[in-house]
């Protein structure tokens, strides 16, 4: 019987969690999708992956590494218009909104006014 109630209390805690994560969930899904459409023909877009071309960085890495703002800018005007054989890709507040939760996760601070 103990056993019994403790795995109900396990389930119950996993269901909290699961809901309470699931926009940030849905969002870094939604964000990964994007930077891979958008950007992985040359960039790799997670952790520990090679890029498809090898002069292009690491996105998880140089996108993780900016301060939200920076995020914001470059990616409202798009990124790419400095590179020559990048396409020059304006992101919407949404887009951009996903691709942070992708970059940081549940734990990070939510830029201003991206509640
Ligand atoms: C056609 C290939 C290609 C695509 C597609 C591409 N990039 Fe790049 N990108 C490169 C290459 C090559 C470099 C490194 C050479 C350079 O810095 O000029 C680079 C560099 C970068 C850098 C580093 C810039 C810096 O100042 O250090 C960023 C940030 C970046 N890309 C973002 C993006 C984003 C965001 C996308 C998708 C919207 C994207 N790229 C799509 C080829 C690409």
């Amino acid at each position: 019987m103990k056993r019994w109630l403790g795995s109900v209390a396990v389930s119950l805690v996993l269901a909290f969690d699961c809901s309470a994560a699931s926009r940030v969930e849905v969002e870094a899904a939604k964000g990964k999708a994007l930077l891979q459409s958008n950007c992985g023909r040359c960039h790799a877009v997670s952790a520990d992956t090679e890029s498809p071309l090898k002069q292009a960085p690491n996105l998880w890495i140089v996108l993780g590494a900016w301060p939200s703002e920076r995020l914001d800018t470059e990616l409202a005007e798009g990124v790419g218009s400095r590179h020559r054989e990048m396409p020059q890709i304006q992101f919407s507040d949404e887009d951009i909104t996903a691709i942070y939760y992708y970059l940081h996760g549940e734990g990070a601070e939510v830029p201003r006014g991206r509640q």
